[in-house]
């Protein structure tokens, strides 16, 4: 190492001769030299004035504080900084010790010069491969902060951009279940109350997350295929002839193919085409039975079942409550899904309603 760079190496001996004759020597290589007589003197030029050499040369014994002492202060604070133990010759195992704890290499006193400039070369060499390494280090933990932040910040933004889309989704189902209301005269708030215990049920089930959102629109949109049906026969105060009946039955299956028109309810699907079907198969449009009709039609159906007998119909007055639930009860594996029907009396989902 030639030093036309003014590499800048600090040397620490207590020993004035020694000190000289060093700083001599580099300095005719071309390197900048700093001297101390102890640990403690090196540490403060380190430390205090901000001495930022590219080599220590440290002695061992010294009095004060000694560079056995002093290493591990020095590498604890710079631990880019290289240190080349100085020994003497007959202290050949302390240099060894002191490379375990972090030196970077020994130089046995007295060494030939360019032995000396040779050994700081490599580890001035050791230092920059060492520096380089840090700062991409540095960068390289940067970059990944920087991406965890930019991840961190593009899913907020998503889940900010998708309950803001939820929000409107549902504005727009509330919206639709509203026309039916309007249609039929009897069934002011019917739909509202059918989701809310619906998803009371659904609770006390512990239907999945997943499934939730669906139910909330089918529950919603049960009734949404009577758009489809003349309101002179929807609000038809006497009995219903049989054709009128069929009609009125059709609306399962015209609000299955309103709902599949939405990529958004597909899941709702099913929920609204089934709420008319039994547990005993006797239902309707598909006359399926007992596991094949779908777990939010069965959910719906005890829900929009109970809200209608509780609410005065055009054919009637509202029932009383334990009239309702008797029936309930009765329709155990017949019109309902045993476990709903469980959910509903242990969750006594009825109190509600008689406040
Ligand atoms: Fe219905």
């Amino acid at each position: 190492m030639t030093g036309s760079t003014r590499h800048t190496v600090l040397v620490v001996d207590d020993d004035p001769a020694i000190r000289k004759v060093l700083s001599l020597g580099l300095e005719r290589l071309g390197f900048t030299v700093r001297l101390a007589s102890n640990g403690q003197e090196a540490l403060d030029l380190l430390t205090s004035a901000g001495l930022d050499p590219d080599c220590v040369l440290l002695d061992i014994r010294m009095p004060i504080l000694s560079g056995k002492e002093a290493l591990p202060k020095i590498r604890g604070l710079f631990p880019l900084t290289p240190v080349i133990m100085l020994t003497a010759y007959n202290d050949l195992a302390t240099g060894l010790d002191a490379m375990k704890n972090g030196a970077f290499d020994y130089l046995v006193k007295p060494s030939r010069m360019e032995h000396i400039a040779d050994v700081i070369g490599k580890a001035i060499r050791y230092r920059e491969i060492m520096r380089e390494k840090f700062e991409l280090d540095r960068k390289k933990e940067e970059y990944r902060l920087s991406l965890e932040r930019s991840i961190e910040s593009t899913a907020l933004e998503l889940n900010e951009t998708y309950r803001k889309l939820k929000t409107a989704n549902m504005q727009t189902v509330q919206a639709l279940a509203e026309t039916i209301e309007a249609k039929d005269q009897y069934t002011q708030g019917h739909c509202e109350r059918v989701k809310n215990l619906s998803l009371k049920l659904a609770q006390k089930l512990a239907l999945p997350d997943g499934q939730m959102e669906a139910l909330e629109i089918a529950a919603l949109l049960h009734d949404i295929g009577k758009i489809g049906i003349p309101e002179r026969i929807l609000n038809k105060s006497g009995p219903l002839e049989p054709e009128e009946n069929e009609v009125i039955k059709m609306h399962p299956i015209i609000g299955a193919q309103i709902l599949s028109i939405v990529e958004l309810f597909a899941k709702a699907v099913n929920g609204v085409r089934h709420h008319h079907e039994r547990w005993d198969g006797q239902g309707y449009p598909d006359g399926i039975a007992g596991e094949d009709i779908d777990p939010l039609a069965r959910i719906i159906s005890l829900a929009d079942t109970f809200d209608a007998m509780a609410q005065t119909r055009p054919y009637r007055g509202a029932l009383p409550m334990e009239t309702i639930l008797e029936e309930i009860r009765a329709q155990r594996n017949k019109q309902f899904a045993p476990e709903v029907v469980d959910a509903f009396f242990d969750a006594r989902l009825y109190e509600d309603y008689l406040r």
